[in-house]
């Protein structure tokens, strides 16, 4: 079969994000994220029930998401921020695990130049997301929570083993969602983080990268997803 992608286009492009990213401040974190990349298997049958849905989980970032539902040793729920339509949510909730979704679900905060998908309305976005856990069978495992991240972590009460990252992506959204909610994370659980790598999305970048000097290590990666613990 024909590589869609190959070596050279590759290479291109992780040259882009290497001379976009301040060297300094983010190569540690890039460097490790290298060290500890993964091809995380994704069964099948998953893929096979995100891949219709809209979105930009890959099957390796889905193969992480899975990996991490399925393996991690902490025993508990998914805290998800930021699940649109449910590719996310379905994987983890396919996995076993349960899973509180956290989104606003609103027109004003879903890209839908970049989404889309013909929705219209507020409520289309949700009961779009509705309507796909029902399809993929895992209603039952997933709790959702609707509004903005830093509003339903004020009165947040529940600590959580996986904590995923992928709402809001502007330096001051994921630094506030990264202060508000890693306390929720138990100690020996585990955070993801969605658009990490690659050059797209640098705020995402430089706030991740701080993790590194706030007691975190980088424990794998896949695509443009990371994934810490605490030291
Ligand atoms: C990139 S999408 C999430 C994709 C999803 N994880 C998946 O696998 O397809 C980002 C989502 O975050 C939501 N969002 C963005 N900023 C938010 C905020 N401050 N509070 C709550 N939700 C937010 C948007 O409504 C959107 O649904």
């Amino acid at each position: 079969m024909i590589n869609p992608f190959p070596f050279t286009a590759r290479v291109r492009l992780w040259f882009r994000f290497f001379t976009r990213i301040s060297y300094r401040r983010d190569l540690p974190l890039v460097v490790r994220a290298f060290q500890t990349r993964r091809t995380f298997p994704l069964p099948d049958a998953t893929w096979s029930a995100i891949e219709p849905l809209d979105g930009f989980l890959s099957r390796k970032e889905a193969g992480v998401l899975h990996w991490a539902a399925c393996e991690w040793r902490a025993p508990g729920p998914v805290l998800e921020l930021g699940s649109y339509a449910g590719r996310s949510t379905v994987v983890f909730a396919r996995a076993g695990r349960t899973v509180h979704a956290v989104d606003a679900w609103s027109l004003d905060v879903a890209d839908l130049s970049a989404f889309g998908g013909g929705i219209t309305s507020a409520d289309a976005v949700f009961a779009r997301f509705q309507a796909n856990l029902r399809r993929a069978q895992v209603e039952d495992r997933v709790f959702t929570h609707r509004g903005l991240t830093h509003e339903v972590a004020r009165q947040w009460d529940l600590d959580g083993a996986i904590l995923f990252i992928d709402a809001g992506h502007t330096y001051a959204d994921v630094r506030g969602d990264l202060d508000l909610w890693t306390p929720h994370l138990k100690r020996d659980g585990i955070l993801l983080m969605h658009d990490v790598l690659g050059d797209v999305y640098l705020n995402v970048t430089r706030a991740a990268s701080e993790l590194l000097r706030e007691g975190w290590r980088v424990q794998a990666s896949a695509g443009s997803i990371v994934a810490f613990t605490r030291q």
